[in-house]
């Protein structure tokens, strides 16, 4: 036997040794040849060992997928699956390059592949190997070079830096992320993140058919609403829309950094950037997080901003009412909200209020002129009336180009510190409102000059008082008859004969004060829970005391419309009157900004949560509605009539009566209520007020 005989001979055991005797993880090619294919078992390894690719069974699961993974990362994270829907179901998979060109998976039948990469090859003559790149993408590719078919081209749930999603607009392919259908099932799940390509395109989270968040247009550098991508040094995104393609694209900065967008099964997305120190996963951003975040929460025409505390999120656009009065008062603002009646924004005076800081809204109809300024915008904007909103199309350079909306504007919602300015469309006595506030801004700076204004008034209100008060006294002194006044909130304090000199301290200690610290231990810190509802002036919630007694704590808002006058009236007055229909107020609490009153607690809700439902509407019977009105009537014959105050309630409304467990009826809500002289019949105000 001659040496080189004898070498190669040594070759083939070798050969052998490693093919069948040594474990499968020195198998590090990162290729897979015609003659060379991948057994269950076999791992294959990118260049520089980034990524791994092989049979793996996710979760519980003990179906073999071919998957890819992140080769360095201890815990397998997989990024892309082959044969999502058609699981190999023991271990005798194989992957492997077939002569005419593709690449398929067998499972036990090895005639028909379970899942096959469909590959046209150039000419029948070439060969083709399939390789694992070090970004994580399968390619196969010809022997001229040529890729036929990339892994990146049908995402699973994994977005990986340089992977595209996006439409081809050429061959029509779709690139996106869908979910696996559970942890231990990989195959396709109801829940996908893909780029609407409209006129402004966007990426939208869709749970089966429906929305679920959207990131807004692409404003030149990131998406308007995906704040969080203006500060990153991770990764740089690519967004390119042509005829030819709409698609984005995440490069990273530092290939050693492993970060990835994950659409899970309940379809949150999520990125996230290994952290080798800490060895996990940290969430870099996700969507959706917030209540603001959900794609249709607030409906059409309105805006979500959930930087007003304790209020409800959803207010309406400038001009608009919610179409479903009812349902926005108990905090559902799905319905969304129209123009207001007898609003005209079609050539009678109409113009434009900016909204600051938001994600530009989503409408059926937009329209993107890159080369038009702002103020051409608007003029273009302005001459037609389907219009009803533009913006800048890209913020970068203090703003250019022109985005139109025409229809009903979906889905915008206000930021506290990054976001776009949006102008829009409203009417002559809309327009002359915001001029008259704010220079037809909106936004923080209104609400300071609101608080500033009203400030300035409850001043103006209380000198006023003050000044009727020694007047009266002066007045009481020489025994002269006071004219009754219908122009002031505190008016009433003269003309109630028991209550000729009430001060602070007599007012209250009828009325048991409590501290913030045991209303807010009641209601466990005003937990969202435990809220009622939400009324006019601010919010009520449910609260037990010590003693084991329930209670509804009427919190009103720090920028409510409701004054220390208005306040005290409603403790005044209350504290004073004694009916079955009216409701019982326990106590009150002023301490720090909070103004606060403590009621009996009604397990039965208000009326309205009643009559205004199919369902429980049913419930009400004649009988038990007629004793409701007769309640009623009593309550309110007591307050006109047979108190010793003359009180007009001037807000009563279903959902300002009560009913107690026996279904009786109370009537709430008093700060808006006005006495009136004793002997008067008749009255002017100068405030209106109420619904
Ligand atoms: C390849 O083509 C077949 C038949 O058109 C199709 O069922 C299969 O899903 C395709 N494979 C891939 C990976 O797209
Ligand atoms: C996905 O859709 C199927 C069928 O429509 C449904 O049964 C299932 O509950 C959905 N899963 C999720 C997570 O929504
Ligand atoms: C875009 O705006 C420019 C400047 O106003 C105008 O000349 C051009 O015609 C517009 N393009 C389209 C497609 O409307
Ligand atoms: C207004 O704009 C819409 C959407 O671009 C368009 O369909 C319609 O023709 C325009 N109307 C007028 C009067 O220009």
């Amino acid at each position: 036997m001659n040496s080189t005989k004898w070498v190669a001979k040594m070759k083939n055991i070798l050969l052998i040794f490693q093919l069948f005797v040594l474990p499968s993880c020195i198998f590090s090619l990162d290729t897979i040849t015609l003659n060379k294919p991948i057994k269950d078992g076999d791992v294959l390894t990118s260049s520089k060992k980034f990524f791994a690719l092989g049979f793996f069974s996710p979760g519980n699961s003990s179906n073999r997928y071919v998957g890819i993974w992140y080769n360095k990362v201890q815990e397998q994270t997989i990024v892309w699956v082959a044969n999502r829907n058609n699981p190999v179901t023991n271990t005798s998979g194989l992957l492997a390059v077939i002569s005419h060109g593709g690449l398929v998976i067998y499972g036990n039948e090895k005639s028909t592949p379970l899942w096959s990469a469909n590959v046209t090859v150039s000419s029948p003559n070439n060969s083709v190997i399939a390789k694992l790149l070090d970004t994580g993408n399968l390619v196969v590719v010809e022997n001229n070079g040529k890729v036929l078919w990339q892994g990146f081209d049908y995402p699973s749930n994994t977005l990986l830096p340089f992977m595209k999603i996006g439409l081809d607009r050429r061959s029509g392919l779709n690139r996106f992320l869908t979910s696996w259908k559970s942890q231990d099932d990989p195959g396709i799940g109801n829940c996908s993140y893909r780029i609407e390509p409209s006129e402004s395109p966007q990426l939208f989270l869709y749970k089966g058919q429906a929305p679920f968040w959207r990131s807004g247009s692409w404003t030149g550098e990131r998406w308007s609403g995906v704040p969080v991508m203006t500060k990153n040094f991770i990764f740089n995104a690519t967004f390119v829309n042509n005829e030819d393609e709409v698609s984005v694209m995440y490069s990273i900065v530092d290939e050693s950094i492993f970060s990835k967008v994950v659409i899970d099964e309940s379809g949150i997305v999520e990125r996230s950037t290994w952290h080798d120190q800490v060895h996990q996963w940290v969430k870099f951003w996700s969507a959706p997080v917030e209540q603001c975040d959900f794609y249709g929460k607030c409906g059409p025409n309105s805006n979500c901003d959930p930087y007003i505390a304790d209020e409800f999120e959803c207010k309406c656009l400038p001009g608009f009412e919610p179409k479903l009065q009812h349902e926005w008062y108990l905090r559902d603002g799905s319905a969304g909200c129209v123009r207001r009646k007898g609003s005209s924004v079609c050539q009678n005076g109409e113009g434009f209020v900016k909204f600051e800081r938001v994600k530009v809204p989503y409408s059926s109809t937009t329209r993107v002129n890159m080369s038009m300024s702002l103020k051409a915008c608007q003029e273009e904007c302005l001459r037609n009336c389907s219009c009803m909103a533009y913006a800048n199309a890209d913020e970068r350079q203090g703003g250019n180009g022109c985005v139109h909306w025409h229809g009903d504007l979906m889905d915008t919602r206000t930021y506290s510190d990054t976001g776009q300015d949006l102008y829009l469309r409203v009417d002559a006595i809309v327009l002359a409102q915001y001029a008259k506030k704010s220079n037809g801004s909106f936004g923080k700076k209104r609400k300071l000059e609101v608080s500033l204004i009203s400030g300035l008034v409850f001043l103006l209100l209380l000198s006023l008082a003050c000044w009727l008060v020694m007047r009266k006294r002066k007045v009481r002194r020489s025994r002269d008859k006071f004219p009754f006044s219908v122009t002031t909130t505190p008016s009433y304090w003269e003309d109630s004969p028991a209550r000729t000199d009430i001060d602070e301290s007599r007012i209250n200690s009828d009325l048991p004060f409590f501290e913030l610290s045991t209303i807010a231990k009641a209601t466990n810190n005003f937990a969202f829970n435990n809220k009622l509802g939400t009324g006019g002036f601010g919010s009520v919630y449910k609260g037990v005391l010590y003693n084991g007694n329930e209670i509804a704590v009427k919190r009103l808002a720090k920028n409510s419309g409701q004054g220390i006058g208005e306040f005290k009236n409603e403790v005044l007055l209350i504290s004073k009157l004694q009916h079955r229909n009216l409701v019982r107020i326990i106590g009150c609490c002023v301490q720090d900004e909070e103004k606060i009153l403590i009621y009996e607690y009604l397990p039965n809700g208000s009326l309205d949560f009643f009559i205004f439902d199919e369902a429980k509407r049913a419930f009400l019977d004649w009988t038990r509605r007629f004793e409701i009105i007769c309640g009623i009537a009593r309550g309110i014959l007591y307050l006109h009539q047979d108190s010793r105050l003359k009180i007009i309630h001037r807000d009563l409304k279903a959902s300002n009566v009560l009913l107690d467990s026996a279904m009786n009826p109370k009537i709430s809500d008093f700060g808006m209520a006005r006495i009136f002289g004793a002997e008067q019949i008749e009255a002017n105000t100068n405030r209106v007020v109420g619904t």
